[in-house]
């Protein structure tokens, strides 16, 4: 008797008080995803290399594994919009579409965890997804049954056509943790909704997209940068490990920024401790972009375990400043110019919001020296037209000594 033991399982599911319980998380997430950059094409002739197809996939997972980008922390690998066919099954499953993903999903997902990463997929909460797609409602459970048995780890469930997400949200993610599998829940809810309820949502989501889409441009960028700026207040405090704001990928070395530019939003990225979800052809994307998407010494501050939120202390006549707090009494300090000249700026301690103290100063993208800050110097930084200077300020008190600690081991 199938009817009755699905209505009681989701009685149960809907009544049970048990929030995300999988264990992802604990930093941002970092991967890569199609949608930016390949978006819905599903023309395979006329561009073989361009369409949503299980080559784009493996091919970009070859990539991610033997390129180093698997080794620096990218390791979820998921398909965003126009996978499916546009029927489901007599059983009214989901089909991948038979022409560009000729071998099934199960195939890939092993393929993909075959070089060490992760998969993921996109689905949308209403009766259809953003791009015309079929939706999971109405059949959650079978959804979440096939992404079970392909061995999914990442699910992306967009809002489109959606009704009461405040209920279908939780219950879906109810059903992920049900599976038993540990499958990262990345939820469009809050980007939906004029004033989202983040502590509900970090219940159930692992993290969400608060705001709309990004495109492949500066504009883009600084719209989302001044947009998280302007309403931290009601979602910095919620991320921590496990729950993370996401203000959508990262579109670093596509045409649409200049290395400058895409400084700036590897830094800023950094400090809001988002997901760092690249969305490019990483066959054949330029060494400077690529250097930048795997610079260790951002992707650390990206990753601090202690995963809290930086903010924007300072914005005025186009400078911004923005602030992270890492372990050991670190922290990160992006000095971003939206001026179209380079541009030379003072601060006192105060101004930056920093306890006053001698601090070593690294830059994270290594064009400076590293220096030491007095406590009662002021702090002159030099920043290119639309760029960034990203810097790490470690308390000299704090410093530990590598004398000191190899004597200690
Ligand atoms: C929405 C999402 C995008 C992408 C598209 C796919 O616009 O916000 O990130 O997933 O749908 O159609």
């Amino acid at each position: 008797m199938l009817v009755p033991s699905l209505f009681l399982l989701v009685c149960e599911l809907l009544t049970s008080s048990q929030g995300l319980d999988n264990g992802l998380a604990l930093t941002p997430p970092m991967g890569w995803l199609s949608w930016l950059r390949f978006g819905c094409n599903t023309d395979c002739e006329k561009k073989p290399t361009e369409c949503i197809s299980e080559n784009l996939i493996k091919r970009t997972a070859d990539v991610m594994a033997s390129e180093g980008y698997l080794e620096a922390g990218y390791q979820y690998v998921t398909i965003d919009d126009c996978w499916p066919e546009k029927s489901r099954d007599d059983d009214g499953r989901l089909v991948a579409d038979k022409n560009r993903f000729p071998n099934g999903m199960k195939e890939l997902s092993r393929y993909v965890h075959s070089k060490g990463l992760k998969f993921g997929i996109y689905e949308d909460y209403g009766n259809l997804t953003c791009g015309g797609y079929p939706g999971v409602m109405g059949h959650e459970l079978i959804d979440v049954a096939s992404f079970a048995v392909w061995e999914v780890d990442y699910v992306k469930l967009d809002g489109c056509y959606a009704e009461d997400m405040d209920t279908g949200y939780p219950l879906f993610g109810k059903l992920l943790n049900y599976t038993h599998r540990p499958i990262l829940y990345s939820c469009s809810w809050p980007a939906y909704q004029n004033s989202p309820n983040y502590t509900a949502i970090a219940e159930s989501c692992n993290i969400w997209r608060n705001y709309g889409d990004i495109q492949n441009n500066w504009q883009s960028v600084v719209n989302i940068m001044n947009w998280f700026g302007e309403h931290q207040d009601d979602f910095a405090h919620i991320a921590g490990p496990g729950n993370f704001n996401d203000p959508d990928m990262l579109v670093i070395g596509n045409s649409g920024l200049t290395v400058d530019q895409a400084r700036v939003q590897m830094a800023v990225w950094s400090v809001l401790a988002a997901p760092l979800i690249m969305s490019v052809d990483l066959s054949t994307i330029k060494q400077e972009f690529k250097e930048i998407l795997l610079n260790k010494d951002v992707i650390a501050v990206n990753q601090d375990p202690l995963g809290k939120q930086g903010l924007r202390v300072y914005n005025e006549d186009d400078i911004q400043i923005w602030i992270r707090e890492l372990s050991n009494n670190s922290r990160a300090l992006a000095f971003v110019n939206l001026r179209t000249n380079e541009t030379e700026v003072l601060y006192t301690h105060e101004k930056i919001k920093l306890p006053t103290q001698d601090y070593i100063v690294k830059d994270l993208y290594g064009e400076e020296n590293d220096t030491i800050l007095g406590s009662t110097e002021d702090f002159k930084v030099k920043i290119n037209a639309t760029g960034v200077k990203f810097y790490k300020f470690i308390p000299k008190a704090d410093e530990v000594d590598p004398i000191c600690e190899n004597e200690i081991k």
